[in-house]
């Protein structure tokens, strides 16, 4: 009945449950399975104004458990996964490096192999696709005035998150190559909008600023990041699911170069313009914290022209002001989201949902 049974991982995650809800509304005629381990930053109640959509389903596992993988692309006869579950915290990652490998390395193995062996059991690879999303901090990072990483740049990751997620390219790959298996990787700069975690820096400077806690910036905030907003990235990845072709890799940018500390004062900007917060008492309660990353990377940017030239993508939407006060307006509706993450409550509703 349905033409496309995609299995998405991590649909529970900060750019999961935006990409789920997009294929779940405008896609009827394929069915969605959202397949999600929930650990901390799955939050389930994201999705609830889709998942009694005839074309959702939800199934809790996680990427390592490959009886209960094997199982769901049985059950659903998966034809296409879009590959996103991962731990992304760069900090996490520092302190505590294995999770990173289990979750992104060694799942995105068990779940390269689960399609691996349900396709070919299928007979055919042919009319499937493995989507796996990746990150731009594969390839390190640049200097200012050093031209903006391409898909031929180096895999040259320096944090453990990075080189968790720069091995699982290389599987990804040698997937591709080994068995023929058909892998497109997308390379994706800073996804900026709601429903992110509060650990990181956009959300993490907005509840700071509306808690009077010190607005912590890392040394003098002089790293810069591409920021993209979630739509651009579901309109992206959107375009290299539908459009990309196995074996290549897409990076996708949106060209919104922005500081660190740029970013946060034009977060600062917006609450001000919104919520009328004063903005030099917010100003003061900047405090820079030295050395507060190791191996801190300092510029990420994109070049995006392939993804635009050779699958027809239109390109980012929103300016890097949209950016910032779409994420500002969301966080700003959305209060009883973040103390319900802050609070641990979405971790009681979350234990609903594994069954
Ligand atoms: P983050 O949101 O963790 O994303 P990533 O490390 O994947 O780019 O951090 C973005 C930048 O902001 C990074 O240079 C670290 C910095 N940062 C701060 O200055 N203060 C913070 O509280 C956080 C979380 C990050």
């Amino acid at each position: 009945m349905y033409s496309k049974r995609i299995l998405i991982s991590g649909g529970c995650g900060f750019i999961g449950n935006h990409l789920v809800r997009h294929l779940v509304k405008n896609h009827p005629g394929w069915l969605i399975v959202n397949f999600d381990a929930l650990t901390y930053a799955g939050v389930a109640e994201n999705l609830k104004d889709i998942e009694n959509e005839p074309n959702y389903r939800f199934e809790y596992g996680d990427v390592m458990d490959e009886f209960t993988l094997s199982a769901v692309f049985a059950n659903y006869a998966i034809t296409d996964v879009i590959h996103l579950a991962a731990e992304s915290h760069v900090d996490r990652s520092v302190n505590s490096p294995m999770p990173f490998v289990f979750s992104n390395t060694v799942g995105t193995v068990y779940l390269l192999e689960a399609a691996r062996q349900w396709w070919t059991h299928e007979g055919t690879f042919e009319g499937h696709k493995f989507y796996y999303f990746s990150t731009d901090e594969v390839f390190g990072a640049i200097h200012s005035g050093d031209e903006p990483f391409t898909e031929t740049s180096g895999i040259v990751p320096n944090s453990p998150y990075s080189a968790s997620k720069a091995s699982a390219d290389l599987f990804a790959r040698a997937y591709h190559k080994t068995y023929g298996l058909p892998v497109i990787i997308s390379h994706c700069c800073n996804a900026i909008g709601g429903y992110q975690f509060p650990e990181k820096l956009a959300p993490a400077t907005i509840d700071r600023i509306l808690n009077n806690e010190s607005v912590v910036v890392y040394d003098e905030g002089l790293q810069s990041r591409e920021w993209i907003y979630t739509d651009d990235v579901v309109d992206a990845a959107m375009t290299v699911f539908e459009k990309g072709i196995p074996g290549e890799a897409y990076n996708i940018g949106s060209g919104n170069e922005c500081k660190n500390i740029d970013l946060v004062n034009m977060i600062i900007e917006t609450l001000w313009m919104r919520k009328g917060i004063d903005r030099d008492e917010v100003r003061k309660r900047i405090k820079y914290v030295a050395n507060a990353r190791p191996g801190h990377d300092f510029r990420y940017a994109i070049n995006a022209d392939k993804i635009k030239a050779e699958l027809g993508w239109q390109g980012a939407q929103n300016d890097i002001t949209d950016c910032v006060e779409k994420t500002v307006d969301w966080y700003l509706e959305n209060q009883e989201w973040v103390e319900k993450i802050k609070s641990g409550e979405y971790k009681t509703i979350n234990d609903t949902y594994r069954y």
